[in-house]
């Protein structure tokens, strides 16, 4: 969703939760939690926010330039369309009842909107602090709404960066758990799987090459660009390759509340020498050493550069 500065996408709420990043430019966002408590924060670029099922929001656009963000909702039956919008509600409820229900007199309703507005622009906002509601019982939420996940200090792997945000240090998203990967040319998503969900992939920047393993002998290759969006189901097997010349930046997406992936080579690692070498070297004694050299220190490194690998031995690779 794109929103021009002091575009607004209308107060409403919707039985998904929703999770976003922050693609491009500033944006404003309002709600209010279980408890009544209310909530605004304005995010930049990489930052995210997640509102669980039935908590009322809304989201302005703001800077020079609007935004851009990406929406991700935790039931694919979601329709953009079929959300509880105030104005539509208003629209179809008798003005008595909305007088009654607000206290004032039915006449001030008079001009109130015919139908939802949706999206529309709306006036400048103020300051964040400028803005916030002051009743006197209003209360500010002492829930997290939004995250900061570019700011997060990322893993730093051998090709590349990696950041993971879910439950674990963003309590509020329950439902949805991400990770964002830069892999540098060259270097590669290693070999890995995922336990607790499908994944859904949207490419950032960069060009990318994802083969998946589905099992039963079949496997398949896709290739990627930027505003790309890939599934890999649940389980199965996948890396994905940096195909271009420049940074290929990533979002990996799940419907969980922890992200989690297996890694082949710390699997190999991890698994006792004679029933790793009966499997794959039985019959080049030479090469299993090699291999088992290689990953029998595993530290995982789920962006690996094949130059610069936080586990290879140095000595080792100069035989070859
Ligand atoms: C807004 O977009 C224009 C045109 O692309 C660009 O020149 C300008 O730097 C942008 N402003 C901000 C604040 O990003």
């Amino acid at each position: 969703m794109r929103l021009d500065s002091g575009v607004i996408r209308e107060l409403h709420w919707h039985q998904q939760a929703e999770w976003a990043y922050v693609l491009e430019g500033s944006v404003r966002v309002t709600a209010l939690d279980y408890e009544g408590g209310n909530f605004i924060d304005d995010l930049n670029k990489g930052d995210l926010w997640y509102f669980p099922s039935g908590v009322p929001h809304s989201l302005q656009g703001l800077g020079e330039n609007g935004t851009e963000f990406l929406l991700i909702f935790d039931d694919g039956s979601f329709s953009e369309e079929s959300t509880f919008i105030l104005t539509d509600w208003l629209a179809h409820t008798p003005k008595s009842v909305i007088a009654e229900n607000f206290h004032l007199a039915p006449e001030v309703f008079k001009h109130l909107p015919k139908s939802e507005k949706y999206i529309f622009q709306g006036s400048q906002p103020g300051a964040l602090e400028d803005e916030r509601p002051h009743g006197r019982n209003v209360k500010k939420s002492k829930y997290q709404f939004t995250h900061k996940m570019l700011a997060q200090e990322p893993k730093k792997t051998s090709g590349g960066e990696v950041r993971i945000t879910d439950s674990t240090n963003f309590p509020i998203s329950k439902t949805v758990s991400a990770a964002h990967a830069v892999i540098e040319p060259g270097a590669l998503r290693e070999m890995h799987w995922h336990p607790v969900a499908d994944e859904w992939s949207y490419f950032i920047r960069g060009k990318a090459r994802v083969t998946i393993f589905a099992a039963e002998g079949n496997a398949r290759t896709f290739n990627y660009v930027a505003g790309d969006v890939g599934i890999v189901p649940k389980n199965m097997g996948h890396f994905v390759e940096n195909i271009g010349d420049e940074p290929l930046e990533m979002l990996e997406i799940f419907r969980s509340d922890q992200f989690r992936d297996f890694s082949l080579f710390q699997w190999m690692g991890e698994t006792p020498r004679r029933m790793v070498l009966d499997h794959l070297f039985a019959d080049d004694k030479e090469a299993g050493d090699k291999f088992w050299d290689a990953v029998r220190d595993p530290s995982k490194d789920e962006i690996t550069d094949p130059e610069k690998s936080l586990s290879h031995h140095d000595d080792d690779n100069e035989e070859l």
